[in-house]
């Protein structure tokens, strides 16, 4: 007899429901329904709940495409901060992360710029009875919250990780079918930046996988930088400019100048090759929008002046500033790299155009960027181990930007030349430059319009 009942009482919701999805159709194409048999009673009642319906429909609809974008106006130039991952990998704790705040701040690195605290992969433990993930209590015994706190009472901003598929890289629980739990979560913490990584996607589509989590942070309320991190298999560079405010270009780096390291699967790579692997793809990045050639290595293992060349050609590249190393422990060497102003402003540059190669000869690559008030940036990367004498004559170079309309006119402007690293000037484009770059390293300029 009860399930008689409850067979029945589905049945008419059933029949209900298919009243009313007909009932819509036909308001909708205000066909006159009235000489339709049966119909005229069923249009009283449910005129009220067509209504109601269609009230609901508009709003949901509304709702959606307030929801379907990104936080605006972040990221306006490129992200500076540090992340855990390149030195520690899985060996993180609120105890690393408060003394990297520690860190950044006694050393200098926030003065000259530096912002985001992130914690890679690996600080998650289970989610809870409700579906809400819960940091590892044994790394993270304070919360994320007590964290977020302490680091925003540093003046910096705190950074998490997860992943589109529903396990992280690292076999962590990952954000797949509980995107809007995971955004309200990082929202409530106090999270400022989301690494959102792409194994264990299986068939998802990359492009709606970030598109579903970017509305969801940005229903939660709480403007999150969000970092694409898809490694450019699914041309990012493409699709990234409305979804996040950076994305991956390449697999990860690994500390060497250029070497492939192959973990069997799969391989990270060298500087020069994460550089070299994409080429063409300049004209997507822009304020609020970068390609990312991967987090720092400096102070990871480098020559010095390895780390330099990836420092310089970084900035070159408009990249997110990124540091990778134990910043607790540091030397001197790698701190002046990190913060050497001169190279910094040149990738924080508000015009945000990235470099373009002019040309390459005998394993010297010549890179060019505008800058914002008419100045240039220059680099000269040498990529052999071997040092190379260079001797450049400006006038003969026709320096022109298609992408930014820039046009260096060394015939007829005349520029005074910075040594960025030796902090020294070099005279004026009215000269030839005549020079000597060691192996493995730059000569970085700033061409200062006269
Ligand atoms: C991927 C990412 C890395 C790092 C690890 C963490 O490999 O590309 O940057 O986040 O996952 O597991």
């Amino acid at each position: 007899m009860f399930f008689a009942k409850v067979l029945l009482l589905m049945l008419s919701i059933i029949v209900s429901k298919i009243v009313l999805i007909a009932r819509v159709i036909l308001w909708i194409s205000e066909t006159d329904y009235s000489s339709v048999t049966g119909y005229k009673l069923l249009r009283i009642i449910h005129r009220g709940a067509v209504v109601k319906k269609t009230i609901l429909l508009l709003v949901s609809l509304l709702a959606g495409s307030v929801y379907a974008q990104k936080f605006e106006h972040l990221a306006m130039t490129p992200p500076m901060g540090w992340n855990s991952w390149n030195h520690f990998a899985c060996n993180v704790n609120e105890k690393l992360i408060r003394e990297t705040a520690d860190a950044m701040v006694s050393s200098g690195m926030k003065d000259a710029g530096y912002q985001y605290v992130n914690i890679d992969d690996c600080w998650q433990g289970e989610r809870d009875e409700l579906g809400f993930i819960q940091p590892d209590s044994k790394r993270f015994p304070s919360g994320m919250k007590a964290l977020a706190d302490y680091v925003h009472s540093k003046g910096l901003k705190l950074g998490i990780y997860s992943d589109a598929g529903w396990k992280t890289c690292g076999g962590y629980p990952g954000s797949r079918g509980y995107e809007y739990q995971d955004a309200l979560t990082y929202a409530k913490w106090g999270i400022d930046y989301l690494k959102y990584d792409w194994c264990n996607t299986e068939d998802l589509n990359a492009k709606g996988a970030y598109m579903t989590m970017r509305n969801a942070l940005y229903a939660a309320g709480r403007p999150i930088v969000f970092s694409v991190c898809e490694w450019g298999d699914n041309d990012p560079w493409l699709w990234g400019k409305d979804v996040g405010h950076l994305w991956r270009t390449t697999g990860d780096i690994y500390p060497c100048w250029d070497c492939e390291y192959n973990h069997g699967s799969w391989s990270s790579w060298g500087v020069l090759r994460v550089i070299e692997m994409r080429e063409g793809i300049r004209e997507y990045a822009g304020p609020g929008h970068w390609n990312d050639p991967d987090m720092m290595e400096i102070g990871n293992g480098m020559t010095v002046n390895e780390d330099r060349a990836h420092f310089s050609m970084w900035a070159m590249l408009a990249a997110p500033l990124i540091a990778g190393n134990d910043i607790r422990n540091m030397s001197t060497e790698t701190l002046k790299i990190l913060t050497n102003r001169g190279v910094i402003s040149i990738d924080q540059d508000k015009l945000g155009i990235q470099a373009f190669k002019h040309f390459t000869k005998d394993y010297v690559d010549v890179w060019f960027k505008p800058l914002d008030n008419g100045d240039w940036a220059v680099t000269f990367l040498n990529r052999d181990q071997k040092p190379k004498n260079i001797s450049f004559n400006w006038k003969r170079e026709d320096v022109m930007d298609e992408l930014s309309k820039r046009n260096a006119r060394f015939d007829k402007a005349i520029y005074k030349i910075r040594d960025l690293w030796a902090h020294e000037d070099l005279g004026t484009t009215k000269e030839i430059l005549n020079t000597k770059i060691p192996g493995h390293t730059v000569l970085m300029l700033r061409l200062i319009k006269q």
